[in-house]
């Protein structure tokens, strides 16, 4: 099969709002994100799908957004780190993660946080062990990760969603 070199329209939706773009059908996700619809939150960090700082919902899934062709999009429900706080009230997380120090240069901080939700939405009480486990395809150069165990476990304390 040969991929298609000409752009194509595209919809999906992103953060609750239907999107259309013109993209080449391989073009990553991230970059589309990032350049056509600004939403600049999503990092690149590694580009081949190993850092997580990428992170996306897509139909509920946590996926890398550098790894997915924006064509996989077509029709999905896409939710990004500009779509985690709730209007001007920041979501329990990101508050917790401030509260604790587990943001310093904040390349990694959109993903663990998108990783992180993921993990209370299928888990409100997580231990430990599942808390690194959830965590496990995020890397941090800076906090050395305590800060950032800690700040999930103390939003799911608070009941995190
Ligand atoms: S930039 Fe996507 S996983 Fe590293
Ligand atoms: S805060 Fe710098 S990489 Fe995590």
């Amino acid at each position: 099969m040969t991929a298609s070199r000409s752009e194509c329209e595209i919809s999906f939706t992103v953060n609750g709002e239907r999107r259309t773009v013109r993209a080449y059908p391989m073009e990553r996700l991230l970059d589309v994100l990032r350049r056509d619809l600004g939403l600049t939150g999503a990092k690149e960090g590694c580009g081949e799908g190993e850092c997580g700082s990428c992170s996306v919902f897509m139909d509920g899934a946590l996926v890398n957004s550098c790894l997915v062709p924006v064509l996989q999009a077509e029709g999905a429900k896409i939710t990004t780190i500009e779509g985690l706080a709730q209007e001007e009230h920041l979501h329990r997380l990101q508050q917790t993660l401030l509260d604790c120090g587990g943001a310093q240069c904040g390349i990694c901080t959109p993903g663990i946080l998108m990783a992180a939700c993921h993990l209370l939405n299928k888990k409100p009480h997580p231990t430990d062990d599942e808390i690194k486990e959830g965590l496990s395809g995020n890397l941090c150069r800076c906090t050395g990760y305590t800060q950032i165990c800690e700040a999930v476990g103390e939003a799911a304390r608070e009941g995190g969603r």
